[in-house]
């Protein structure tokens, strides 16, 4: 799934897009990793960062969320400060960045509205239909077998409801990775990012793994240092 070079035009630098390389089962792990990832975080936060209102205004609004790779919580949590009458699923493998995420669930007193649990993305362990939004940033090119993650996601949304994915994107310019780089400032933590850009997916490669899912009327939309999908699952007819 590689892509050929962007070339803006002949005035302008052409940039080659590296072929992906998986993230390996290594990275990303340890307790102290996951104290330097949530500090990271909680910057971004700290500065009307995350990606709350993207959510908000491709209508995840309501209802029943789960959020998949849900790290040390926050996206999630802003999510439930910034919505009425809404509760959250939060879902990790990594059984320390739960804990973390328990710990800012209870600190922002979201405690009674957020379940944070450690699963595996692929295997929810939830009834067909049970969410009402599913929505994921950055975890996606951690996914080991992203098209059965996405099949099933697309099981637990109810009718009506949406997911939405985003992720780093590995094809975005020079300009924008120094960006990025320069925003991690833990050495751990850009290890890290490192791993994850080489692992993340053009917006062409995502295309091609949406084809073979069962998701349908999916679109994807690159963003200047990442991607994401937005689908709506049909609303059954009466
Ligand atoms: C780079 S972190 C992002 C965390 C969070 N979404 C954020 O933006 O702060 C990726 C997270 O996805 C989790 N993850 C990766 N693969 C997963 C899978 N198959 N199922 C559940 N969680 C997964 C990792 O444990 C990690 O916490």
């Amino acid at each position: 799934m590689e892509e050929k070079a962007h070339t803006r035009s002949s005035k302008f630098p052409s940039f080659t897009t590296p072929a992906r390389v998986p993230e390996a089962a290594s990275v990303s792990t340890g307790a102290r990793f996951a104290e330097a990832f949530n500090c990271m975080q909680a910057s971004l936060r700290a500065i009307g960062g995350l990606e709350t209102e993207d959510l908000l205004r491709c209508g995840i609004a309501n209802g029943l969320a789960l959020e998949v790779g849900a790290g040390p919580g926050y996206l999630g949590l802003d999510w439930l400060e910034r919505t009425h009458g809404t509760s959250l699923v939060g879902l990790d493998s990594n059984a320390e960045m739960v804990a973390i995420a328990r710990r800012n669930a209870r600190d922002m007193g979201l405690g009674a509205r957020a379940r944070q649990v450690v699963g595996y993305a692929h295997d929810v362990p939830h009834a067909d239909g049970e969410f009402d939004a599913v929505f994921s940033s950055r975890s996606l090119h951690e996914w080991a077998d992203p098209v059965a993650v996405f099949d099933e996601l697309w099981r637990v949304l109810g009718d009506g409801g949406r997911l939405w994915v985003s992720d780093l994107r590995r094809d975005i310019t020079p300009r924008a990775r120094r960006f990025l780089e320069r925003y991690v400032t833990s050495d751990l933590v850009r290890d890290g990012l490192e791993a994850s850009m080489a692992a993340a997916y053009t917006v062409t490669e995502l295309e091609l793994l949406l084809a073979a899912t069962r998701l349908a009327n999916w679109e994807v939309c690159p963003t200047p240092i990442g991607l994401q999908v937005v689908v709506t699952k049909a609303a059954k007819a009466a």
